[in-house]
């Protein structure tokens, strides 16, 4: 344990760790599993990845449980969703073990960096993949380089479980409607920045992207899905350009537990006005409530209050009680990793 550290005061950046695990894809197989304590990489300046965005990431978390074991949370789901996103990148497509034995070994070989229980903060596993073949001619990757390196981790918004303020951007948009929306690429990160600054120098957290086509139906909140709350149901947006966020798959199994009705369908933005709670969801976030919505163009505002809804906070706490191991694991979803 790293004795000296503020676990509780952690924001969401990266600090380093011991070690990262390392898979290469050559000659048309993939090597096995390498553990370095390297944090930089060696490559060609014409690799695809650097010239045509040929990456992919993940994103999921190890918690140190009430019981002080630590849980891997449905660390499998990601891996599937890293493997559709190589599909979609031509990328070759590493087994499901292959990935899993690898967050697996991370966790267990940076023990010291897992967050305290108690502390708010968690280990977040960053698998990223990319294509490493040298050349010049747009065409898919021969070679990669899959990485799942972590870092400990405090809140991804500031406000923490606080309500947020959130804006509508209606000049720029995240994903095509047949794009990469729905897999986890750089691409679809790189184009959702300009707007990102643009809301944040006027002093909100982040943008609600709409779909591209018709700018009428609200698709993702930033880096997470969106969700919005009314008359005992939890509504979130349908549509193939969102990324299928597991912490939101997560949701709508507890709201359903909960006897909440859930309805995935388009969510046209007029209807924001009628929602008695909404929030963003996703690993870094989890849940962050939100508290105002701005649209930056109509300069209509939507006010929810600066509260944590009653409905948000009862999901919050069932999803961190299973992550913790203080609820049990109905589900599966949790992997014990130490
Ligand atoms: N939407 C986008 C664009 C994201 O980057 C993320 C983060 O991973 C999410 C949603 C939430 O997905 P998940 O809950 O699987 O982390
Ligand atoms: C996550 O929630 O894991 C994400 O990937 C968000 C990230 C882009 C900061």
């Amino acid at each position: 344990m790293d004795n000296n550290l503020d676990w509780s005061a952690l924001g969401f950046n990266y600090r380093k760790t011991d070690v990262n695990a390392r898979y290469t894809f050559t000659e048309g197989k993939w090597s096995e599993m390498v553990i370095t304590d390297d944090e930089y990489i060696k490559m060609h300046m014409s690799a695809s990845c650097l010239h045509y965005g040929i990456e992919l990431f993940e994103g999921l978390k190890a918690f140190r449980g009430v019981d002080g074991k630590v849980r891997l949370f449905r660390v499998r789901d990601n891996v599937e969703r890293l493997r559709a996103s190589a599909e979609r990148l031509c990328l070759p497509v590493p087994t499901v073990e292959m990935v899993v034995d690898a967050c697996i070994e991370v966790v267990k070989r940076n023990e010291r960096h897992i967050p305290p229980y108690g502390s708010g903060a968690s280990l977040y596993l960053r698998p990223i993949m990319f294509g490493t073949t040298a050349g010049l001619g747009v065409r898919p990757a021969k070679d990669a380089l899959l990485i799942v390196y972590c870092s400990p981790v405090g809140a991804y918004f500031k406000e923490g479980i606080k309500p947020i303020s959130v804006a509508i951007d209606r000049e720029q948009d995240r994903a095509a409607p047949r794009g990469t929306g729905d897999v986890k690429v750089g691409g679809n990160y790189a184009s959702s920045l300009l707007s990102g600054e643009h809301a944040r120098k006027l002093g909100y957290s982040n943008v609600i992207y709409l779909d591209a086509a018709e700018h009428k139906y609200i698709e993702e909140c930033g880096a997470a899905n969106f969700f919005g709350i009314k008359e005992g149901k939890y509504i979130t947006p349908k549509s193939n350009s969102v990324l299928p966020s597991i912490t939101n798959k997560s949701l709508r199994q507890l709201a359903r537990d909960m006897g909440l009705e859930v309805e995935d369908r388009k969510i046209p933005v007029e209807e924001l006005a009628t929602f008695e709670e909404c929030g963003a969801c996703g690993t870094a976030a989890i849940i962050s409530p939100i508290g105002k919505i701005f649209d930056m163009q109509t300069n209509v505002v939507y006010d929810y209050g600066m509260k944590v809804g009653e409905k948000s906070l009862a999901l919050y706490n069932k999803l961190q009680d299973i992550q913790h191991g203080r609820a049990e694991d109905k589900h599966g979803w949790c992997t014990i990793v130490l």
